[in-house]
This record gives structure tokens, sequence and C-alpha cells, in this order.
């Protein structure tokens, strides 16, 4: 699970880095597109309008029917603006707009630009003493044709030439109608630096995704597969887990452990012992052994079938299991006889074991047969350690407490009376 999560996190992390990418290189181009859109209108304006108005001629509004007049430079920007978007329609394309437009077609057309617009307007001083630092308002917005940046940049009066002559297109008559007919309010008047207009710049992010794409191809095929190599492995070890539990022959060898329970049988438990006795003697280590009888399992033998008393056995299994050390060794020993092998512990800790087992039996729910019978345990410990002779003696030690006890007990099993769930 954990892995799956951190598998999932990890392509996230790429996919984002991968976003990023894509739009600061977007936001780059943007600012390049916006810069070289203004650089050409001062050229235009420079070297081309003003020269002609030296020579007695310049630019015009009507300039197509008036012999050696050219475009006004908004009108130029326009004309390449137009241009370059049907060249470079999948590239880039990019408008000159204000809120105080004097081209019909060069308003605040949609939400981007209303909200950019806002943007700069906020960055707009009512006396600059020198050029302003205008920051870029940009977004990304998902259109028809996939995923654009939106960027705008301020494009503000540079010169006193545009204050001159945008501040005098105001009062004319068919301008005061214009702004009329749009609600926009009168008699704007503008300041040297101060916001005239702005260059919208809208880039489609798809070419520059597969720009970014093909760059990072390497990383993205070594990332994904890892991630499908980490998913198989996965997925392969999930449905190996579910054939095991399935199928009992590659449950671990029925020489050594018991078929009903998957604990260890009495032979596991004497290999588990053999080594548990070798450490007992070189590190002079305390283990112990708890024998625990679990009673009250008449019930579902008298009314089960095999595969009823291997389920109840199997929960039942499972309730020792829960209540014991991660370090300890589980083993059937006979029909309703486990034993409990505590490694490093002492007397009290084998006898506070012992307890847990007893208590675990008491509370342990076993519902197969639509019946829950009431179980309890009972319990009988030996120390191991170097005093206890071989490992033949340790075995015979061992059976012999446990049998004892049990004659000692299972003639007169009663239940005891539960314990309270809050006792421990
Ligand atoms: C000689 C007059 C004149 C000068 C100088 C001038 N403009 Fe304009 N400008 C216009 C006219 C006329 C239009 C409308 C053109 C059209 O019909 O599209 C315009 C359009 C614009 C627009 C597009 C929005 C709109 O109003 O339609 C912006 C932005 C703009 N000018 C900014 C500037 C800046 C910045 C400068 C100085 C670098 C400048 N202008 C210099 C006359 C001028």
């Amino acid at each position: 699970m954990i892995v799956i999560v951190a598998l999932f996190a990890l392509y996230l992390l790429e996919r984002n880095a991968m976003r990023r990418a894509v739009e600061q290189q977007a936001v780059v181009l943007a600012e390049v597109v916006a810069r070289h859109a203004t650089v050409v209108q001062s050229v235009y304006t420079k070297q081309i309008v003003e020269k002609l108005s030296k020579d007695g001629f310049g630019a015009h509004a009507n300039w197509a029917h008036h012999r050696g007049f050219v475009p006004m430079p908004a009108v130029f920007l326009k004309l390449v603006g137009h241009a370059t978007s049907q060249s470079y329609v999948d590239l880039f394309s990019y408008r000159q707009i204000s809120k105080w437009h004097l081209g019909p077609s060069q308003g605040l057309r949609d939400d981007f630009e209303h909200w950019a617009w806002m943007h700069l307007e906020a960055q707009d001083q009512a006396n600059p003493s020198g050029p302003i630092a205008w920051q870029p308002a940009w977004r990304v917005e998902r259109q028809d044709n996939g995923r654009v940046l939106r960027f705008m940049v301020a494009d503000p009066a540079s010169s006193s030439a545009c204050v001159e002559c945008h501040n005098h297109l105001e009062s004319r008559p068919q301008t005061v109608e214009w702004r009329m007919a749009n609600g926009t309010p009168l008699g704007k008047q503008w300041r040297l630096h101060q916001l005239i207009g702005a260059i919208s710049v809208t880039i489609p992010l798809e070419q520059i995704e597969m720009g970014v794409f093909a760059q990072n191809r390497p990383t993205i095929i070594w990332v994904s597969t890892i991630l499908i190599a980490s998913l198989i492995v996965i997925v392969g070890g999930l449905i190996l887990n579910v054939r095991a539990i399935s199928d009992p022959s590659s449950l671990p060898s029925s020489a050594t452990h018991d078929s009903t329970t998957g604990l260890l049988n009495r032979a596991g438990l004497q290999s588990e012992l053999d080594h548990l006795f070798r450490s007992a003697h070189a590190r002079s280590q305390n283990h112990a052994f708890c024998c625990l009888t679990v009673h009250g399992l008449d019930t579902i033998r008298e009314r089960g079938n095999a595969s009823v008393i291997k389920t109840a056995m199997h929960q039942l299994a499972q309730c020792i299991r829960d209540r014991v050390r991660r370090e300890d060794i589980v083993a059937r020993v006979r029909d309703n006889g486990f034993v409990v092998l505590a490694r490093s512990c002492d007397l009290a800790q084998a006898k506070e074991i012992a307890a847990q087992l007893e208590y675990a039996i008491l509370h342990c729910k076993i519902s197969t047969l639509g019946i829950s019978p009431a179980l309890w345990g009972t319990t009988a410990v030996t120390l191991l350690n170097a005093a206890s002779g071989t490992v033949s003696s340790a075995l015979d030690m061992m059976a012999l407490a446990c049998e004892q006890f049990d004659k000692s007990r299972i003639a007169s099993t009663k239940p005891p009376p539960p314990h309270s769930d809050t006792d421990r």
C-alpha cells in the first residue's frame, strides 16, 4: 500500500515538474513576443513615421488613400500581429489592446483580459516620476485547442508623443461618441509612463509540451520503467501471496508444520528448540515453554465437518499468534494443545505471557456454524536454560510439564469467570 502511494506521489511530482517547466518556457516566450512587439512599434515610429513626417508626409488613419502616408504605429503593429498569428498559428499570437481603445477590435474581450487589465491598472501611478516597473499578469487556461498560456504586459506611454496624440484623440467628437456607446468614462488624460494599453499574448502549450517531453524523454522512460517494474513486482507478489493462501501445498513444509493451522508441529518445534537450546547454552540466556490447553472446542468437534473444524482452528491459532510477541514461536503439539516458546525471558515474563494467552483464548471469537463457543485456556510454564541438559531432555521436561499439568486440571475444567477487558 505504502509503495503504491509512494509511486503515485512520484508520478504526481514528475507531472507537476513537467507542467512547471512547460509554463516557465511559455512565459519566457511570451515575454520575448511582447517585448519584440513593442520594439517593432517604436522602431517603426522613430525610423519610418518620424522620417516621413520630416519629409512632409507621415502616418495617417486613412493611409490607404493618402499618397506618401503610412499606417499609424498601432495599426502597423496590428497588421504585424495579424500576419504573425497567421504564420505561427500554433506557436503564438498577440494583440495590442486597451480599456481606452480607439480601434474597434482592440477592446478587452474576455475574462482573462479584464482580470489581467485590473492587475496592470493596480500598478499604475497617479504621477509617475519615471518608468514604472510593470509586472506582467499571466495564467494557464484550457481552450478548445488545448491548454494555452495567456500573458499580458503593459504598453505604457513611453514618450510624450503617445501622451499628446492620445490625450488629443480623447476630445475628438468621434472618440466621445465611441466612449459613450461603450460606457467608458469620458475625458481620460494620460501622463508620461502611465498605462495606455497592453500587449496580450497567447501561447498554445502543446508544442512546448512536446519539446519538454522530448527533452525529458530519458528521465520519463526511466521513471516509467521503474514505476511499471515496481507495479509488476507488487502485483506479482500479491498473486503469489493469494496462491500461497489458497494452495496448502505451497505452505511451509508439512513435515515441520501442522496442516490445519499452519503453526509448527512437534517436529518443527523440536528443530526450533534445537536452535534455541544452543543459544541458551552459548549466551546463558533463559527461554520459556508455555503449554496452553484450549477447552470448550467440543461443540464444534461434535457438530462440524472437517472444513468447519479447520476454519475454527485457524481462527484460534490467529488469536494465539496475535497475543504473543513477534519473536516468540508458536506450535500445535496436540489436538487442543499448543506450546509457545518465549525467547529471552525470565519466569516473571513467561508467567505474564501465559496470562496473556489465557486472556486471548477467553476473548477469542470463533464464528463458524453460526455458533461461537465459550473457550478458555489453561497454561503451565517451564524455563529452559543451560541447566536443562540436552534438547531431548528439555523436550521431555516440556512434555512432562504439559502432561502433568493436564492431568491435574483437565478432569475438573470449568470456564473461569471472564476477565473484564479493562484489566489489561
Ligand atoms: C499620432 C497619434 C498617435 C501616437 C503618437 C500614438 N498613438 Fe497609439 N493609437 C493611435 C490611434 C489613432 C490608435 C487606434 C488605431 C486603430 O484604429 O486601431 C492607437 C492605438 C493604440 C493602442 C491600441 C488600443 C487602442 O486605443 O485602440 C495602444 C495600446 C496605443 N495606441 C498605445 C500607444 C503608445 C504606447 C504610444 C507611444 C509609444 C502611441 N500609442 C502613440 C494614435 C497614436
